[in-house]
């Protein structure tokens, strides 16, 4: 397609000597389609021409030629230049795209770059709290997106599955393990036996040094405590896998801190060589404080390893395994200064500059959570599961109300509540702390996964009134010229750019953004131009116009991690 910001950028560019990109930066989307597509404000470039904004305009305005019609008009309004791209044309190559592309519209081809996405890692034996499930929600999108766009996107699960509690955990479930029901409801089960014997062990030092004891050999390989870690290991990741099968959440590799226990020893060689090491009464860090960062622990002065260490192996694993350009880590915003150190220490790995520079912490805000029943006496601790479960029963009521005899309600009640879900995590900057209520998330109308859901359930409903869905030949771009089909092109045409300002900022509310203009868009369309009229090029241009709406809010949406109901 052509890229109209482009076009202007170079066009002006080629007027004033400024630098194409620098240019491209400056232009913005006026705030409404009267006054342009884009505009190119001109007072950034007064200081450089030492001319007053308003003459650059008007000088401008004379020079710019676009030979073969792109522009159809450029408006000086006080020092701005607003241009008003050609309708025909932005119309035809829009819908031309889209007929070339259809579910895949706005994606990119295969790119020699690879991005590690590393999302959920929670914690075996313990709750899977709301935290993980953002990290998991936006993990899943972002890495759906890259690949999206062409790269080789790998999902990485970095279970925390390592520590010395794993020692508190075999001792209590060899004195008492019959008593409880492991395997029906791990995680709760085995939080009571932890708690369990976490008193026992403050009132008990020789319980303690047994619980000790096990962790050594647990390090050692004793097949017993091997077995009975494995076995929590497993039972956990196979309720934490109900959670993904909900979501619909896939990962490429999971791997624990577990798997990188063994590559520490090499890490603090390498830390050592390079100098950088330091002894810290019995203890070794990287002193960082000139960096503001204090002091990053590698070994303990017991001789353990600690989280920042397992991570560094990690990060030399990851570079030498996918020599990656990128590679993310979703993960609250808590763990800011532990990932700047590790980031920091991680320069003197000697792995290459390209994946040092390509690790990033992507941090995400708290969600506070509802109260009443979803939340237990401290109110910080949610069953993520109960959580899902409730968005899908609540909107089973809901659809009991509506549209009581709705085919396949429990299947589209599960899409409409995790989706629901999904996009509240997903629409806004994700640093910032949200509140979670059940109103706002699954409010039909608003900027929700309700409201986009609807808008395509509108478009399914108007696509099935048709015999056929119609084809690019039977469009003529002239029924599509009201302002309210453009302004459903213009969104339409802004997708792919959409998507890449998302990989670019990490941001997944240009993308929830997007779909909430685009549903929005479309309602006004519907309402303002019957799509279902005898005549039947207006009618198939409608319905093109329709399809390609419904099929962009498919994909969008599903990149996101969201389904589409087949009613609401
Ligand atoms: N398991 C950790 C937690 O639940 C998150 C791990 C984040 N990833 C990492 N590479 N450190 O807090």
């Amino acid at each position: 397609m052509i890229n109209f910001k482009e076009l202007i950028s170079k066009e002006i560019s080629k007027n004033t000597d400024i630098d194409e990109k620098n240019i491209m930066g400056f232009i913005e989307i006026p705030p409404s389609k009267e006054m342009g597509d884009y505009a190119f404000p001109c007072f950034k470039l007064a200081r450089t021409m030492k001319k007053a904004p308003a003459q650059i305009a008007t000088e401008l305005e004379e020079k710019i030629k676009f030979e073969n019609g792109e522009i159809s008009e450029i408006k000086v309004e006080g020092g701005y230049l607003n241009f008003f791209v050609n309708k025909e044309l932005l119309t035809k190559e829009v819908l031309t795209e889209f007929d070339n592309t259809k579910e895949f519209y706005g994606s990119e081809s295969k790119k020699d770059k690879t991005i590690l996405v590393e999302y959920s890692s929670p914690n075996i034996a313990k709750n899977f709290h709301i935290g993980h499930l953002r990290t998991t929600i936006i993990g899943a999108a972002l890495y759906n997106i890259y690949k999206y766009l062409g790269y080789h996107a790998i999902g990485i699960n970095h279970l925390g599955d390592y520590g010395t509690q794993f020692g508190k955990l075999i001792e209590g479930y060899k004195r008492w393990g019959n008593e409880y029901n492991v395997e029906e409801d791990p995680i709760p089960e085995l939080t009571k036996i932890y708690v369990r014997i976490s008193d026992l062990c403050k009132k008990d030092e020789d319980i303690l040094e047994a619980c000790r004891e096990n962790f050594r050999k647990l390090e050692a390989g004793d097949p017993y405590c091997v077995k009975l870690w494995t076995w929590f290991r497993d039972v956990s990741l196979k309720e934490f896998q109900k959670i993904y099968d909900l979501l619909g959440v896939k990962f490429d590799s999971i791997k624990g801190e577990s798997f990188y226990t063994d590559k520490t020893d090499e890490i603090e060689k390498i830390l050592d060589k390079a100098g950088v090491l330091t002894d810290s009464q019995g203890a070794k860090v990287v002193n960082l404080e000139d960096k503001g960062l204090g002091i990053c622990m590698i070994r303990k002065s017991n001789g353990s390893t600690i989280y920042a260490t397992r991570d560094l192996a990690a990060i030399k694993y990851r570079a030498d395994t996918y020599n990656f350009d990128k590679c993310l880590y979703v993960v609250a915003y808590e763990q800011s200064l532990h990932f700047k150190q590790i980031f920091e220490v991680a320069k003197y790995l000697g792995i290459p500059e390209k994946c040092v520079n390509g690790l990033e912490h992507v941090k995400y805000g708290m969600t506070r959570l509802p109260s009443g029943k979803m939340s237990t006496r401290n109110g910080t601790v949610i069953e993520v599961k109960d959580l899902l479960h409730e968005a899908i029963s609540r909107i089973e009521k809901i659809i009991d109300e509506k549209n009581p005899d709705m085919k396949d309600k429990q299947e589209n009640a599960k899409k409409i509540g995790i989706g629901a879900v999904i996009f509240n995590n997903l629409c806004n900057t994700l640093i910032k702390d949200q509140i979670f209520d059940w109103d706002t998330v699954l409010s039909f109308q608003g900027e929700t996964g309700p409201y986009i859901q609807y808008v395509y359930v509108r478009t399914k409903s108007v696509l099935d009134k048709f015999d056929k869905i119609p084809e690019l030949k039977d469009v003529d771009f002239d029924c599509l010229m009201d302002e309210s089909s453009q302004k459903v092109i213009s969104t339409l045409y802004n997708f792919n750019n959409v998507l890449n300002n998302v990989i670019e900022k990490n941001e997944t509310c240009y993308l929830t953004h997007f779909l909430i203009e685009l549903g929005q868009n479309y309602t006004e369309f519907y309402n303002n131009n019957k799509v279902l009229v005898d005549d039947e090029k207006i009618r198939n241009s409608r319905g093109y116009l329709s399809y390609a709406v419904q099929t962009v809010i498919k994909t969008g949406a599903k990149l996101l991690g969201i389904n589409m109901p087949t009613e609401m």
